[in-house]
């Protein structure tokens, strides 16, 4: 219900008592209305997101992130997080640690970029969904906090192993 609708209701309300029906009926235009006014002016507000993104902000769970440290006890350099920004884009090429929470959808052309663009130290650590076709070096945790490292190294000995025993 618009705010016409909501003026055209009240104009109609004006003079007569409210029986039931009536009040019902106001409730759900206010509720509807308030409900509006949410969606559109307040939660962008509180997106952690950018709407153009169209994808929602979820956040890992506390034991996702323990599991995740787990896995990249000891290691230095340039660590990255994607998922977790406002859609600017990383070079990959200095990042020595890098954790997904994606999608299994987006997982063949991340591998790929991966592939091309990581360091051979990085290591990878894929959190409630692995990458399907690599092999994990290390995994912690169970169900929906599972989480996967896979080095880079390995990772690339692997697909070059299985593209040359590939037929021509
Ligand atoms: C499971 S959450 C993890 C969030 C954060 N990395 C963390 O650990 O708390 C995955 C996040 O990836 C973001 N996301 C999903 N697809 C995306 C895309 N194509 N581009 C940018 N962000 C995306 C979502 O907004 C979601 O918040």
């Amino acid at each position: 219900m618009d705010a016409e609708e909501l003026e055209e209701l009240a104009r109609r309300l004006q003079g007569r008592a409210l029986g039931g029906w009536g009040l019902l009926q106001l409730a759900a235009g206010t509720g509807l209305a308030a409900y509006a006014v949410w969606a559109a002016v307040l939660m962008p507000g509180f997106r952690r997101v950018p709407l153009r993104l169209q994808v929602p902000y979820v956040p890992s769970s506390t034991q996702q992130v323990a599991n995740v440290m787990v896995l990249l006890e000891g290691r230095s350099g340039k660590t990255v997080d994607l998922g977790s920004g406002d859609g600017r884009l990383v070079n990959l090429s200095d990042c020595y640690n890098v954790t997904v929470f994606l999608a299994p959808s987006v997982k063949p052309p991340l591998a790929a970029k991966f592939l091309a663009e990581l360091p051979d130290e990085a290591r990878v650590v894929a959190g409630r969904f692995p990458f399907p076709s690599w092999t994990p070096t290390s995994t912690v945790g169970k169900g929906l906090d599972q989480v996967w490292a896979y080095d880079m190294k390995e990772v690339r000995q692997a697909a070059q192993t299985s593209a040359e025993g590939s037929p021509v």
